[in-house]
């Protein structure tokens, strides 16, 4: 496996090859990222990583000097996951000048969920997936449902810029107790992290609900709200919504998904739980 660090190098890395399966990461690599490796080996080669903590999606006040940065570690698991090259650029490397072009994603997208929280998140993230794929040139690009508007808006930022790019969407993985794995659950102390499991409990419930014919999307959101609530959560939000749309479920909607975010402390998880209405009202 070739680490590189600059995009001169990267290039002399990828020179005459096409074919690349990406898959984009900000390090701290755990088991959910290397299944996205193992899937990107199903769809190209050579498979291609990227190790970066964006400033650019970051908010003020928000984590991105604590961000863990690892980088010895993770190349360890991506030699192991049979990662071919690996392109960790620093900040210089991949804004060597201020990034003053922006890639903005639809308002209706940008301002929903995580976007009415974190203001300029998904134009960050859309900006440098972006820049990141015009510097890997991939044919196909991995991302998780973990992060699924983050998959809603890279498929757009796609669709509407002819990007010749297949965007190929893996599972979340969880931990024993059903918790989604994030770089982020490092920070949760030891109590903390044994209270985690509940969102992801609260979002179960809704499925079996919605599954079991109930048909009032806000009031279950709520009570799942309410829940996290009276547990010392600090719920940004729970929303039902189409899968393939994030808009409110419309009579039409045949696949929808549970989205939460909240915090524990000074720790901001999310996850989401998508599935299909065989049980339609
Ligand atoms: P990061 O949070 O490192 O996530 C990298 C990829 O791993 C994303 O596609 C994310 O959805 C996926 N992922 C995270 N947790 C997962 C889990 N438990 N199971 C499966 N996949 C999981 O998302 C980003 O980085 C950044 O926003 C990025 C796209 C790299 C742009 O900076």
């Amino acid at each position: 496996m070739q680490v590189v660090h600059t995009a001169a190098e990267l290039r002399a890395a990828l020179a005459g090859r096409s074919g690349t399966a990406f898959v984009p990461t900000m390090g701290n690599l755990h088991a959910g990222h290397v299944s996205l490796v193992e899937l990107a080996k199903q769809h190209g080669q050579p498979v291609v990583a990227s190790i970066f903590v964006n400033p650019l999606q970051f908010g003020a006040g928000e984590d991105f000097e604590r961000y863990p940065r690892t980088l010895g570690a993770d190349c360890e698991e991506l030699a192991a996951a049979g990662c071919d090259v690996v392109f960790a650029p620093d900040v210089a490397e991949m804004y060597p000048v201020p990034q003053t072009f922006a890639v903005q994603p639809p308002h209706s997208l940008a301002t929903d969920l995580c976007g009415a929280f974190r203001p300029g998140h998904f134009s960050g993230v859309a900006t440098v997936v972006l820049k990141l794929f015009n510097l890997v040139q991939p044919r196909v690009a991995v991302f998780g449902r973990k992060d699924f508007q983050q998959l809603l808006v890279i498929r757009e930022l796609v669709r509407q810029f002819n990007l010749p790019i297949d965007i190929v969407s893996g599972d979340t993985l969880r931990e024993a107790d059903g918790l989604a794995m994030s770089s982020r659950n490092a920070y949760l102390g030891p109590s903390e992290r044994i209270q985690a499991a509940q969102l992801q409990r609260e979002l179960a419930a809704i499925v079996t609900a919605v599954q079991a014919g109930e048909r009032d999307f806000e009031t279950l959101a709520a009570t799942a709200a309410r829940h996290l609530k009276m547990a010392g959560w600090r719920v940004d939000y729970v929303a039902l919504r189409d899968a393939a749309t994030l808009q409110a479920p419309s009579p039409d909607s045949t696949r929808l998904v549970v989205l939460g975010a909240a915090w524990l402390g000074q720790t901001r998880l999310i996850d989401n739980l998508d599935f299909g209405l065989d049980n339609p009202a």
